[in-house]
């Protein structure tokens, strides 16, 4: 494939994507092929509220991913929104992939908790 993928105005050849849909996330809704592990995933999309540390923004309200008791499973289903409501401040992430959700929260788990 010499294909070129469009992403955010730089061009990454194809089969950089063709390895991130073996990854299993070929379903995902937003673009981002060059972003794969669970930290590239929560740096990009959780870090600009919760930074990279996982610490959060204790004056613009925002808690510290890195103390949460939430289990693997619960954090999984909070990512994508489920059972949370609507009017909640942080995004309910409903189009991402549940490998994508499972690859966050593996992270948030394993390495933010064990800093
Ligand atoms: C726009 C800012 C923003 C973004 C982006 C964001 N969050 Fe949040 N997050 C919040 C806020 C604010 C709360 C507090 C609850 C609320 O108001 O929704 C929160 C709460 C949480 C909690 C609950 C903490 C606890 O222990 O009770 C977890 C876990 C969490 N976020 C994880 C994530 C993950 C993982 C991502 C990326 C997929 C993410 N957040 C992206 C703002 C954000």
């Amino acid at each position: 494939m010499t294909m070129q993928k469009e992403v955010f105005g730089l061009r990454f050849p194809a089969t950089v994507f063709a390895v991130f849909l073996l990854a299993g996330c070929g379903e995902d809704g937003h673009d981002h092929p060059e972003i794969s592990t669970g930290r590239e995933l929560f740096e990009y999309h959780c870090g600009e509220c919760h930074q990279e540390t996982g610490e959060g923004a204790f004056l613009r309200g925002i808690p510290p991913v890195v103390y949460t008791t939430m289990t693997y499973r619960q954090l999984v289903a909070y990512i994508r929104g489920h059972g949370r409501a609507e009017d909640t401040r942080m995004p309910a992430y409903s189009s991402m992939p549940k490998a994508e959700a499972e690859k966050i929260a593996i992270y948030v788990r394993r390495k933010l908790k064990a800093r």
